[in-house]
């Protein structure tokens, strides 16, 4: 049956279990009055019955008494789709995000990652959503209750977080800050559980790592001509082998990220092997002569079996500079995949990767493909654009999990072909700080509630 937005309403009856609807919507939902029915919101459902309002038949208001709100754990009033899906009058959607951190906090319950949840949050106005933060320590297993972080809109025109004791929701979307925290125990045996006891769906669940997505995509027909040659822990004869290929080798944590421990081999002919990497303070380089001491140089600090090596790509560049781009996808209310934003890094001075951490800067990659490829720019963008929803799709196929939300790393050589260097499944948005990147910013906020509501199949 359809999905119908409504107005939803508190009534202080703390005795009586009911739901007042208005005439015209009791019809559409095939609801008689005094009628007993299952209302849910989340994974919460209590029996209740049925009235019919007097007043007004074509509003749009729904009234739930304080005791019905109360043992559903609604969380607040407001703009809120209803739907009758069988025996059940479903309120919600309800989204919780699940991360770990969170606090007490009245002024910034997630520490340091408030600002960025609140951004999350706000995507919600005018969606007609529950949309809330909580942690693995915050569910009670039981009562299928949860205690979150709401952000509700104050008086004053501004937003204030609010700690609500509210439904299991009806879709979940991870966003655990790191591996580190994705380890901890409270975390895996959250997982565990809900996989266990729940049917609910959990989108972008966990991280990705090099290695796994290389071995995922590179045999696929559809996607492999966008993945760079690699191979795990690389023996010397390995890299002797790829260099002599490609004159040029990354050698990539697998599990890494921000650019860390990430370093550049290439052969440079009667001159020898030039190494380049960033040491934490600042970018070095170095020449050998022959590659064994090149070779026993890198790994002296580094542990080979959790190392990749990677054919190297010979970057398009700009004033001088390699770039590259992230694409930042998501899946829409529709469940089909979407860019929501296309920005260009450009490598600092020097250095081995282009982010901005070691002087890296952030472009809309419209501007750059303008600036480079004149008149045949949408063309150029439109092969990056194919690329990034073919390599997505793939990705989401062989995982065989809900993902809602990709970033990907693509790079277009000097012959203009598109290839991955990564794919993140918990991208970070410090991209769209960029002040022509804010609309991108806005959409790509907005695609995360929408693809909920499609899971939670509102
Ligand atoms: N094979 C490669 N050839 C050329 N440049 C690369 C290659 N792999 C990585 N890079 C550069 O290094 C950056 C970081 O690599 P990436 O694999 O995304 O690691 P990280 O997880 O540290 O971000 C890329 O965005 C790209 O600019
Ligand atoms: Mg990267």
């Amino acid at each position: 049956m359809e999905t119908i937005r409504v107005r939803l309403r508190f009534l202080a009856y703390p005795n009586e279990i009911g739901i007042i609807l208005p005439l015209h919507l009791c019809q559409k939902l095939q609801l008689r009055p005094r009628q007993k029915i299952i209302v849910s919101v989340g994974k919460r459902e209590v029996t209740a019955t049925v009235y019919q309002s007097r007043k007004d038949p074509e509003s749009n208001v729904v009234k739930v008494t304080s005791a019905l709100k109360q043992q559903l754990g609604i969380p607040h009033a407001g703009l809120i789709h209803i739907k009758r899906e069988n025996d059940t009058l479903r309120i919600g959607p309800s989204i919780g995000i699940v991360t770990t951190g969170v606090t007490n906090s009245m002024r910034k319950p997630i520490g340091l990652r408030s600002g960025f949840f609140q951004k999350l949050l706000q995507a919600q106005e005018g969606k007609g959503v529950f949309y809330f933060i909580f942690s693995p320590q915050d569910v009670d297993w039981e009562q299928h209750l949860v205690k979150g972080w709401f952000l509700r809109p104050t008086k004053q025109g501004q937003y204030a977080w609010r700690k609500l004791t509210t439904a299991m929701p009806d879709v979940i979307y991870d966003r655990i800050p790191s591996r580190a925290a994705e380890k901890q125990d409270v975390v895996q045996a959250f997982k565990l559980r809900l996989a266990h006891e729940f049917n609910l769906p959990m989108f972008n669940c966990g991280f990705f790592d090099k290695w796994g997505v290389y071995k995922m995509l590179s045999p696929l027909p559809e996607v492999n001509e966008h993945i760079p040659e690699t191979h795990l822990s690389p023996s010397m004869e390995t890299m002797r082998a790829m260099l002599r290929k490609y004159r040029m080798v990354y050698l990539k944590p697998i599990n890494g990220s921000l650019g860390y421990g990430i370093v550049k081999v290439r052969h440079l002919p009667r001159k020898g092997y030039e190494v380049t990497y960033h040491n934490g303070t600042g970018h070095v380089r170095r020449m050998f002569q022959k590659l064994l001491p090149l070779y026993q140089h890198v790994f002296r600090n580094r542990r080979k079996r959790s190392y990749l090596i990677q054919q190297g790509i010979q970057l398009c560049t700009y004033q001088g500079r390699p770039f590259d781009f992230r694409v930042h996808l998501h899946k829409n209310q529709q469940n089909n995949w979407v860019v929501s934003c296309m920005a260009a890094k450009v490598a600092g001075a020097g250095s081995v990767t282009t982010h901005v951490r070691t002087g890296g800067m952030v472009m809309p990659g419209e501007e750059i493909l303008q600036h480079l490829f004149g008149r045949q720019w949408q063309l150029v963008e439109e092969r990056v654009r194919s690329a990034a929803i073919r390599i997505s799709n793939a990705i989401e196929e062989t995982q065989g999990i809900p993902l809602g939300e990709l970033g990907l790393d693509l790079g277009i050589d000097t012959h203009g072909h598109v290839w991955m260097f990564e794919a993140n499944s918990k991208p970070g948005r410090s991209i769209f700080k960029h002040s022509r990147l804010r609309q991108a910013d806005q959409m790509s906020l907005g695609l995360i509630v929408d693809y909920s509501c499609y899971l939670a199949n509102f």
